[in-house]
């Protein structure tokens, strides 16, 4: 999908570190069904980002922080996908909000964002979904408020972690084209004003 300047251009950010990780199979199925025309690209470096440390930030961006303001900023909107870690996000999915919302450049306000999950649990990673759409609209982040949430994981991914329940397929191809729709409509409404 184009607008009359430049294709859409997604961002995704998987908050679970480990290769296996259900959450990172969730966001390269996303990619996969995403539609055509869509760029989408993804944020690897979560694992590399500092923690937080106002000391730190007042020294000037850290490297890995100064890449995940790029790579926002380059994108027309952004795909989060969430494990659930006790009731809320990953403190590394996490970390890297607090990072890109700090001001003076507020790297989150204003942008787009759709959010998806997985949990080995039936719960659905609800809570983690729920904890990081909580914090990006505190960072001024338009988020959308539909969602994917995935319970009992296992049972969605096969042994080389392709996700393959046809109606979750749907549901993911559903919620990145909503997300397609409005970042393209947003882009309109920028060129026509
Ligand atoms: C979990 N897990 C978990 N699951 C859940 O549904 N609700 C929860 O509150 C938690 N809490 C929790 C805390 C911590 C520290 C860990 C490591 C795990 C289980 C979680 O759903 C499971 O480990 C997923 O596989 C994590 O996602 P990835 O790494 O597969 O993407």
């Amino acid at each position: 999908m184009t607008t009359a300047s430049h294709p859409i251009r997604l961002l995704g950010i998987a908050g679970s570190l480990r290769a296996a990780s259900f959450n990172r199979a969730l966001l390269r199925a996303a990619v996969e069904l995403a539609p055509s025309g869509v760029e989408i690209t993804t944020f690897d470096e979560l694992g590399a980002l500092p923690l937080y440390d106002g000391d730190v930030e007042a020294t000037g961006d850290p490297v890995a922080v100064s890449s995940l303001r790029a790579a926002i900023d380059a994108s027309d909107a952004v795909l989060f996908v969430t494990p659930e870690y006790n009731d809320g996000t990953s403190a590394a999915l996490k970390n890297a909000i607090d990072w890109a919302s700090r001001p003076p450049r507020r790297t989150l306000a204003g942008r787009l964002a759709a959010v998806m999950g997985a949990s080995v649990t039936p719960g659905g990673a609800r809570g983690g979904i729920e904890s990081v759409k909580r914090s990006l609209r505190r960072a001024g982040t338009e988020v959308l408020d539909e969602q994917v949430g995935i319970a009992s994981a296992p049972d969605a991914f096969d042994a080389e972690l392709r996700l393959t329940d046809p109606l979750i397929r749907a549901e993911v191809a559903g919620l990145v084209a909503s997300l397609v729709a409005r970042a393209s409509a947003g882009l309109e409404q920028a060129i026509a004003a």
